[in-house]
């Protein structure tokens, strides 16, 4: 039996009203949680968010007590598993993995991480489509890696790597992602030697194994998710506020929907936002860049590219970050946007337009929620039919989007 949502559309009404809380982000769960190998005692965690990549980063790391050995079927389906190589190399001193899976968002290769384990000493083979590392006398040893590419990932990978290899790693160009400092605070506080965390260069004197001693490590709101809500509340919110996020996380997208016309107010630990005092027409299209933090995030380009369809004038949205994370454009074109694919990096918008009621089928996580947008601006009963995608990284979300008062409901079909 599969499951689909069914969202009955507000025809541009603004109604949604209410206060929605902000889970733990997703990125930063799936970082944490690998680092909890670099520990000689527990790690206690809060604020994790309750959802299926979380469950499935904590299946993997289970696995482990067989061996160092990413379980096959789990790495092949969640991009994040190869963060769990660094920790695990560093401290058992091999470890073996399947090219990881995850959203397809164009290619997604891993030379960054290979180059970077070789970097600290590692051999690789290659058999069966899985990679085994293993370094030299069972110890990494610490080095200076220049990232030809910023990547989260990498960043996080060979910084815990690193943790617990011989002497002095230098990252060069690596990414400045909250979440990164955020771990790494937590990572001194339990007796790593990590400075540069939040800038492009990122030096770690390794170490021994890590002793949490009862401290938690707090997840941070997630900024993607807020910035969703808040996309949301402008376009379907009468007064919704967006609480327990970190507003300083969402800088570059607060400024786009400001330079929009849209109206909130921000707090220390939220972001109201007062759709009801302007019509979607009444906002003003910006165009937009995808850019490493602290720039406007890759993962809210597919919600933002609906808050342009409903937004007056024209713009582009250039994405350039990832190909291949376009694939939504063509749903929302049926649905009635004005939207011209220029290129694998490229769209114009056209606004304002109607949209109106589809079936429709989110080809990955934040695309998946831009479709909950679309069908929530949209005239009639919209349908989306893979739950599964948006459950990966939103807690709950038809309940909460309930709560604000969205007829939303999930189905057995
Ligand atoms: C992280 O992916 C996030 N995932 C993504 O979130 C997010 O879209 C992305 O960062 C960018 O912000 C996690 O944190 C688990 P990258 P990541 O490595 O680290 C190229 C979501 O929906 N590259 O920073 O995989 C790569 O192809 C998602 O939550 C190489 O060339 O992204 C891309 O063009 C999906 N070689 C660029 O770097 C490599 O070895 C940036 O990707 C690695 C990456």
């Amino acid at each position: 039996m599969s499951e689909r949502f069914v969202i009955e559309g507000l025809a541009g009404k603004k109604t949604l009203q209410g206060e929605v809380e902000i889970k733990g982000a997703k990125n930063a769960a799936l970082k944490a949680l690998p680092a909890s190998v670099l520990f000689e005692d527990e790690m206690p965690m809060g604020n994790l968010p309750d959802i299926e990549d979380v469950r499935r980063m904590q299946e993997l790391i289970a696995g482990l007590k067989d061996g160092p050995v990413l379980r096959k079927d789990i790495a092949e389906r969640l991009r994040a598993s190869i963060v769990l190589t660094g920790p695990v190399l560093a401290r058992d001193g091999e470890v073996t993995f399947p090219y990881p899976g995850g959203c397809v968002l164009g290619e997604r290769p891993i030379d960054l991480f290979l180059q970077g384990f070789k970097a600290l000493g590692a051999e690789v083979e290659e058999k069966d489509d899985l990679f085994h590392f293993r370094a030299k006398n069972k110890k990494l040893k610490g080095a200076r890696i220049f990232f030809p590419f910023i990547s989260v990932t990498a960043t996080e990978t060979l910084m815990l790597a690193a943790v617990l290899a011989e002497g002095e790693t230098v990252l060069q160009n690596a990414a400045m992602e909250p979440e990164i400092p955020v771990l790494a605070e937590y990572l001194n506080a339990c007796g790593a030697n990590i400075t540069g965390a939040g800038t492009p260069t990122i030096t770690i004197t390794g170490g021994g194994l890590l002793h949490a001693a009862g401290r938690k490590y707090v997840t941070p709101p997630d900024r993607i998710e807020a910035g969703s809500f808040i996309i949301l509340a402008a376009l379907a919110g009468k007064e919704v506020k967006i609480s327990h996020c970190e507003p300083k996380h969402m800088g570059a997208l607060l400024a786009v929907l400001r330079r929009a016309d849209v109206d909130f107010e921000i707090g220390k630990d939220y972001v109201t936002v007062f759709g009801g005092n302007k019509e979607n027409s009444a906002y003003k299209l910006i165009s937009v860049r995808t850019h490493e933090y602290p720039g406007f995030p890759t993962d809210l380009q597919a919600p933002m590219a609906v808050f342009m369809s409903q937004a007056t004038g024209e713009g582009t949205l250039l994405e350039t970050i990832f190909d291949g994370r376009f694939r939504y454009a063509d749903d929302l074109i049926r649905m009635g946007a004005d939207i011209t694919v220029m290129n694998p990096h490229k769209i114009l918008v056209r606004g304002p337009k109607n949209l109106s009621r589809k079936e429709l089928e989110g080809p990955d996580l934040r695309a998946g929620l831009a479709y909950i947008l679309a069908a929530t601006v949209a005239e009639g009963t919209s349908t989306i039919n893979n739950p599964y995608v948006i459950d990966r990284g939103y807690e709950r979300i038809e309940e909460r989007l309930f709560a604000l008062g969205l007829s939303i409901r999930r189905e057995q079909v």
